[in-house]
């Protein structure tokens, strides 16, 4: 067996807690790992050192294994004329809240290759990445450091890829997971299969083992990724109402109260789709949003917005980030879920077997 596969086979529960920037907390990591699943610490936003410090917390607390997650940004050096459109097109949004319109900022995204060093530093158990793919030399790195190195493929291809540059695992990312997904090869609309399709599509296409993720959120979900062939499920959505969470208020009122149909896929908040809860913002902002500045530069640009509007309690200009299953989401403490989840999947998989032994 391989060491990824060795990897997954180890975990009591194969349930990985996915990685959400401004909703996952490292207490729902740690939680998440101590349950027997894997918790991955979303790392996207964070500074190396403060990368760092999160990693060797999470160490002093045993050892049982977690993940690490970075979003792949290219450095963005924009027209200033480009910014100076986009600001005046969010201008109404800001001033409607009685904010300041932002100035034009310096830098637009963490520095990735700094991220990517701070954690061959501090060498987690495993660590995944998602927007792109690293180099062969850059997964040689990390596994010197015994990094398990998990990439993220929404297409076939971008499956290969991963497997190609030397990557432990996969992991398959359809179309109904919720926040940004990790397409790097293909423009989103070229790349929207759903994790039905995906999972035995990689299983057939690559070597390594796959993660089954988007619109798994319970125990059902999970015994059906593992029928596919996964050797393990993702879940993020799912855990948006635990204990845990780090979503603020009015993003957990609009989670409790969402009704049907209610995601929809939007660049207006980042300049990269997304699914989200469709909100004022993704509406009014629909006829223009193939015009707003590609990603990472209008998603430095609504920050100050979404973040007044987290604390002024105003849903309407947050990115509600979730995905198609939201609706099934509930409350509960994130490893009480976990070992939840992985007990119904359980349960589903001997009703199966007794249904097909019939
Ligand atoms: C609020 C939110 C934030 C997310 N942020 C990240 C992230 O920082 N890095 C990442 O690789 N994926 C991110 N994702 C995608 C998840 O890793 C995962 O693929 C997705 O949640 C699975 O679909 P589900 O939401 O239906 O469970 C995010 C998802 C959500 C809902």
């Amino acid at each position: 067996m391989t060491r990824a596969g060795a990897f997954f086979e180890s975990l009591p529960i194969p349930i990985i807690q996915a990685p959400m920037v401004g909703a996952s907390t490292p207490a729902m990591t740690l939680a998440v790992s101590q349950a027997g699943g894997l918790g991955t610490l979303a790392a996207g936003a964070m500074a190396p050192a403060e990368i760092e410090a999160e990693i060797t917390a999470l160490k002093a607390e045993g050892d049982r294994p977690f993940a690490v997650n970075l979003l792949m940004t290219e450095p963005a050096s924009p027209d200033a004329s480009v910014v100076d459109a986009a600001l005046a097109r969010l201008a109404p949004w800001y001033e409607a809240r009685g904010l300041p319109v932002p100035a034009a900022p310096n830098d637009f995204a963490p520095d990735f290759e700094a991220q990517l060093a701070a954690i061959v530093r501090a060498a987690p158990p495993a660590a995944s990445f998602t927007f792109s793919i690293l180099t062969p030399e850059q997964v040689r790195a990390l596994r010197e450091r015994d990094i398990l190195v998990v990439g993220t493929a929404t297409t076939v291809a971008e499956a290969r890829a991963w497997a190609e540059v030397g990557a432990d695992a996969v992991c398959a990312q359809g179309f109904e997971a919720g926040g940004h997904r990790g397409s790097f090869l293909a423009p989103t609309e070229e790349s929207l299969v759903g994790t039905m399709a995906l999972v035995p599509l990689l299983r057939q296409a690559v070597d390594i083992p796959v993660i089954a993720a988007g619109g798994i959120m319970d125990g059902r979900g999970v015994a059906a990724a593992l029928a596919l062939g996964a050797a393990a499920v993702q879940m993020g959505t799912a855990f948006l109402l635990s204990d845990q969470t780090g979503v603020s208020p009015p993003w957990r009122r609009a989670l409790e109260t969402v009704g049907d149909d209610a995601t929809r896929l939007t660049r207006a908040f980042s300049g990269r789709h997304a699914r989200g809860v469709e909100n004022d913002f993704m509406r009014r902002m629909r006829p223009v949003e193939a015009e707003v500045p590609a990603y990472p530069v209008q998603n430095r640009l609504t920050q100050p917005l979404r973040a007044a509007a987290g604390r002024m309690g105003d849903p309407e200009v947050i990115s509600l980030w979730a995905g198609q299953a939201v609706k099934l989401t509930g409350p509960g403490e994130a490893g009480e879920l976990v070992r939840r989840w992985w007990d119904e999947a359980k349960a589903v998989a001997k009703a199966l077997a007794a249904r097909t032994e019939r």
